[in-house]
């Protein structure tokens, strides 16, 4: 009976491997839950309007931009100028009617199908800093809602907004395994 004599492991064994196997579990959530999150975040970076913003091109002392609409984005979805900037837009929708606005430059661009349509403006000294949206003013479908783009205005030096999904997930993470950790003690 000495093969059976030796599956029976001595109780601390046990219990270590069986903490051990919890850490392991734990460390593989966090792991699992912190790609996860980079993967959502990117995600909805790029649904908001990710990539890298375009920063026009200068003619003239004008910043010039060839903006193209359809459902339910705008290309390029990230612009850059900064305070007293010159600059143009020339917004044309490749299929059905959308809007143009950007509340605090006060745009607010009606898009025909195939029309560019050209916005000159100075960027105001004063602006803060910090991302605008841009977003579509015309109901155009079920994408309307989320038919956005950005638009940087100098140099935001942190944004919260953009490390809100990361942290949110995280959080999340951290709830998952305390609830495992807590269950886990409940259950002893
Ligand atoms: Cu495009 Cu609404």
């Amino acid at each position: 009976m000495t093969e059976e004599e030796q599956k029976v492991p001595e109780p601390t064994n046990k219990r270590r491997s069986a903490y051990t196997a919890w850490g392991l579990l734990i460390v593989v959530t966090i792991f699992v839950s912190i790609i996860f999150t980079g993967g959502i975040a990117y995600g909805v970076q790029n649904i908001v309007g990710g990539g890298e913003p375009v920063e026009g091109i200068l003619v003239d002392g004008v910043k010039e931009f060839e903006l193209s609409a359809e459902q339910w984005s705008y290309a390029p979805a990230i612009l850059k100028v900064n305070p007293g900037d010159k600059i143009k837009f020339t917004v044309t929708s490749k299929d059905i009617m959308h809007g143009f606005s950007i509340n605090e430059l006060g745009i607010n661009l009606a898009l025909s199908p195939d029309v560019g349509v050209v916005y000159q403006a100075v960027i105001p000294q004063d602006m803060p800093p910090g991302t605008y949206t841009m977003y579509c003013s015309i109901f155009c479908g079920i994408g309307h809602p989320y038919m956005k783009g950005s638009i940087l205005i100098g140099d935001p030096s942190f944004e919260l907004g953009k490390f809100l999904p990361y942290i949110a997930t995280t959080i999340m993470a951290g709830m998952f395994v305390g609830f495992i950790v807590i269950g886990r003690r409940k259950s002893k």
